[in-house]
């Protein structure tokens, strides 16, 4: 589909977004002054969020699409409307069509434009791969209609889609079941992302991440025969001080000995969508040509059952020396992250450190699947990632990772445990882990469990991998300042 910034609609089929009690006629006239729509139709129209109708005139199309309240916007009010146009579009016979922007949304026409082209590219993504009868939509063009076009406008627009793009290739990645996304496919995408971008990438096998002493993400690994990858990313300027993103990229998460029920086991087969977020987040970097020095981590491997599999009982040695006791197999996420944090600390002395994990299910009992659960050791960049996720409709909400609960992973035989108490704060417990191996580097902690797919359409995306966060990211990414 192709998107592309003009100063007048260029097709007979016009979406118009309209906000709930303003007067629909008003828009449509300071288009063509000599509009009218059927009187009815706009009468019978229930303006909520995302509400669309479609009327006709003598000559042309015209989708109605609401708002909502004009007191009630946001930038994920704008998410949703064009998620919402993006279904209804697939069902009409049209191959173009001309969405106006109103000139009266409250938000900054760049930053409006960039959110178009990053939601309309997100929304009309179909992970179709598997399928023969590919439902392709017919529509190949949509102008977005605004009333200064510039070349700011037009850069904001090639940006949003830019991301977009990159977002849904971290998405087909994550889409991509365990037998086809296995550790080593991971690494493949990494090394190609890297040849095309001209950025650097390292992937360590078996024989390197026992030389890096890395035996937690060694213990979970044994249990499969697919041999396990530690993906390290670079790019950018080497003499700044680093970001490391560090992602969880677990292709496939059966517990191992402390088993998963069955029901939805199916579901862990996007167990690594963190670590696609962070493939995303390279690319877009990219792309985007940011002036910033940027590490990325992955490792990668399966967590199953054989007669090797690490055990309850277990005690394993982190690469830093750190002594852990194994009390539930399941809780591997925050091994491998213990080992990926220790390995960038050691190589890279990196300024901050984000890592995105889908750690625990007890976030999705905390926050829902609409919040990522925000864990950070410091407060300096919490405003900057506040207002990204304002910007590009990537929710987080804050939880502690408060000193007094330290004991909850203090184990009788080793240092530490991989679980907390049971039934208290687990989303905390995964978070108090990481800590223990992120010291006193600047942290943030993202539990995407909740938000990093979805089964059931949400109001903003389909279903499948979302890939959250990585248009928030490089939104804070780009923003942030970080100097020698
Ligand atoms: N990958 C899971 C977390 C998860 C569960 C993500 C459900 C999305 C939906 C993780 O490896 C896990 O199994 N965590 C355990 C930790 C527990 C054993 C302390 C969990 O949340 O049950
Ligand atoms: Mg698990
Ligand atoms: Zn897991």
């Amino acid at each position: 589909m192709n998107l592309a910034l003009s100063s007048k609609p260029q097709s007979k089929f016009l979406i118009i977004p309209v906000f709930a009690k303003e007067k629909i006629p008003a828009v449509v006239r300071a288009i063509d002054k000599n509009l009218q729509l059927p009187a009815l139709a706009i009468a019978d129209f229930k303006n909520k969020l995302g509400a669309a109708q479609i009327v006709y005139t003598q000559d042309l199309r015209i989708m109605i699409l609401g708002l909502g309240e004009r007191k009630n916007f946001t930038p994920a009010s704008w998410r949703s409307a064009i998620f919402s146009l993006s279904s209804r579009l697939q069902g009409v016979e049209a191959d173009s069509c001309s969405l106006i922007i109103p000139s009266s949304i409250p938000e900054r026409p760049d930053a409006l434009v960039e959110l178009t082209g990053f939601a309309l590219t997100h929304s009309s993504y179909q992970f179709n791969e598997y399928k023969k009868d590919k439902k392709l939509s017919k529509l190949g063009q949509i102008d977005i209609v605004v009333k200064n076009k510039s070349k700011k406008l037009e850069k904001a627009l090639t940006n949003g889609i830019t991301i977009g793009l990159a977002a849904n290739e971290s998405r087909s990645l994550a889409n991509h079941p365990g037998n086809h996304a296995t550790p080593t496919t991971l690494a493949n995408h990494a090394l190609a992302l890297a040849k095309k971008y001209k950025f650097s990438c390292t992937v360590l096998e078996p024989k390197e991440i026992e030389k890096e002493k890395m035996g937690l993400l060694m213990g979970v690994s044994r249990g499969s025969d697919e041999p396990s990858r530690f993906i390290v990313l670079e790019y950018g300027p080497k003499k700044k001080p680093a970001v490391a993103l560090v992602g969880k990229g677990l292709t496939f998460d059966s517990g191992g000995i402390s088993i998963k029920p069955s029901e939805r086991m199916e579901e862990m087969k996007y167990d690594m969508c963190g670590g696609a977020d962070v493939l995303g987040i390279f690319q877009a970097a990219a792309e985007l040509n940011l002036p910033i020095h940027l590490v990325g981590i992955i490792p990668s491997t399966e967590n199953l059952i054989s007669g090797k599999a690490t055990k309850p009982g277990d005690i394993l040695v982190s690469k830093s020396g750190v002594t852990v006791e194994i009390i539930n197999t399941d809780a591997e996420g925050r091994l491998i992250l213990g080992d990926a944090i220790d390995y960038v600390k050691a190589h890279f002395d990196p300024r901050l450190i984000i890592d995105y994990a889908t750690l625990t299910g007890a976030v999705l009992v905390a926050l829902g699947d609409e919040y990522t659960g925000f864990f950070s050791n410091t407060k300096k960049y919490d405003r900057l990632f506040a207002q990204a996720s304002t910007r590009t409709a990537e929710k987080f909400w804050p939880l502690p990772l408060p000193v007094e609960y330290e004991d909850h992973i203090k184990s009788s035989v080793a240092e530490i445990r991989n679980v907390g108490e049971r039934g208290l704060a687990g989303a905390t417990a995964g978070g108090m882990f990481l800590k223990h191996f992120v010291g006193e580097t600047d942290w943030i902690h993202l539990d995407i469990a909740g938000t990093a797919w979805t089964m059931r359409p949400k109001s903003y995306t389909g279903i499948g991998a979302t890939a959250w966060g990585v248009y928030l990211t490089v939104d804070f990414l780009r923003n942030l300042k970080i100097t020698n």
